[in-house]
């Protein structure tokens, strides 16, 4: 009897379990509990206006100013449950299901956050807008289709207008760097139109900004030294974009057009549930008057003690530059390799991230080879191989008329097996790529 296989996971999302910070976040708790004053902080409601415990947010405030090279305010930032946690609280308060006309997703997109906009009462309005080989998104099709929705028969909105000061006509869904699947990072110029764009049209950029500080050269040079690699941003946010212009006259009270929603997730563990928020101080004083805020505090408030702690002394800066990076840059760089090697062949391979010069985030967006469909690789690689690979059609929008086929794509997930685990798992899919095409062959 053959022995069964192990299994081998690229669709999870996460850390491999040597890169938690269990050891400092340990101490960074002691630490907390040691100190009444912290340990009270952090036991109790948060302080109203519930934008978080206020070291987390100056220590945030100067590691961000330093990564992008930004001059954030503390009433730029609120401290949130995590990017899905606060994508929620985005949409209770600045969109409405009736009022909000439509939300613009890139195509791929990270599927969880289609169920979030669905939750918010704006099923049915989710469009998806390609993304293009370099990065950026269409943006011609965006604004023709954009424009067709303003003028629609005046929508009356769910939500008082006392209450919310702010619905926004258009929501705009992106993951600007490292996009999940992608890894595409979005360029300058499309950035700076797609700034415009939302201006004019009264739009909310949301960016998942969460892969951002995990950037690497996209060189695959096994030589490259540790000290190449970069430790700031390579392009502005969106939010610097929107922040360095005057507010628009669409937007008395200065809510601005783009937000940063970004995570600890990442860089430090997702199980920290706390992440921020990113943007113009109407916009943050907004959402911390958020019900499940003014009722129960800013959310991961012990948490955000402990986060603190574990950010003194520049440790965010060590151990993002110091461990992550490296260990997923070769990571990265082992996965791509095996696929350039095992799927090349087959005319197959890694799908390019665009002309930064830089990759980064936890995954690889594969290109199968022609006549292999995602759908049956991904039920072939489990039910033979012990093997789970995301298929295509998962980052797929309900789009209209630039419906994409996401059937010839994979998402290979490098940030949680074993690097061995990679190569061999990867050695996996070609066997099942080679398994289907012959099969598909006429004889
Ligand atoms: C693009 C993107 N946004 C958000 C999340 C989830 O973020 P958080 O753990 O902060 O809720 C993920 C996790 O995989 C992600 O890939």
């Amino acid at each position: 009897m053959s022995e069964e296989k192990k299994e081998i996971n690229f669709v999870w999302g996460k850390p491999a379990p040597s890169l938690i910070p269990t050891v400092e976040m340990a101490a960074a708790a002691q630490r907390v509990f040691a100190d009444p004053v912290m340990a009270i902080a952090g036991m109790q409601y948060s302080d109203s206006p519930h934008a978080g415990y206020n070291p987390l947010r100056q220590r945030l405030s100067a590691y961000l100013s330093d990564f992008y090279g930004s001059s954030e305010s503390l009433d730029d930032l609120s401290i949130t449950g995590g990017a899905s946690q606060a994508l929620t609280v985005i949409l209770q308060i600045l969109s409405d299901p009736a009022a909000t006309r439509a939300v613009w997703l890139t195509a791929p997109c990270f599927f969880a956050a289609r169920k979030i906009f669905e939750d918010a009462g704006l099923t049915g309005k989710l469009h998806g807008v390609n993304e293009l080989e370099d990065g950026s998104i269409d943006l011609e099709y965006l604004e023709r289709e954009m424009m067709k929705l303003d003028n629609p028969t005046l929508m009356r909105p769910c939500k008082p207008s006392s209450t919310y000061q702010k619905t926004y006509a258009h929501l705009i869904y992106i993951v600007p760097t490292f996009s999940n699947p992608s890894g595409k990072t979005m360029p300058l110029d499309c950035r700076r139109a797609l700034v415009n764009l939302a201006r004019k049209h009264d739009a909310l950029i949301i960016c998942d900004d969460i892969y951002d500080m995990l950037q690497w050269p996209s060189a695959t040079d096994d030589a490259m030294s540790i000290l190449a690699l970069p430790t700031t941003a390579p392009l502005p946010r969106l939010i610097d974009i929107d922040r360095a212009l005057p507010t628009h006259t669409n937007d008395p009270q200065g809510f601005g057009h783009a937000l940063s929603n970004g995570s600890f997730s990442k860089i430090v563990a997702p199980g920290v549930r706390t992440g921020w928020v990113d943007a113009r101080p109407t916009l943050v004083k907004a959402l911390t008057a958020c019900g499940a805020l003014t009722a129960g505090g800013c959310p991961s408030q012990l948490v955000a003690t402990m986060l603190a702690e574990l950010m003194d002394h520049g440790w965010l800066q060590k151990h993002v530059g110091g461990k992550l990076v490296p260990a997923y840059r070769k990571r990265w760089v082992l996965m791509k390799k095996a696929v350039e090697r095992e799927l090349g062949g087959l005319g197959g391979g890694v799908v390019d991230v665009g002309d930064t010069g830089l990759a980064g985030g936890y995954f690889l967006w594969i290109r199968l080879p022609e006549g292999a469909k995602a759908t049956d690789v991904a039920r072939m690689a489990r039910d033979t191989e012990a093997l789970m690979v995301s298929p295509g059609p998962s980052f797929g929008v309900a789009l209209e008329e630039q419906e994409t086929d996401f059937e010839p794509f994979v998402r290979l997930s490098f940030s949680y097996e074993d690097e061995e685990n990679l190569v061999e798992g990867v050695v996996r899919l070609a066997r099942v790529v080679r398994a289907l095409l012959n099969r598909d062959q006429p004889n």
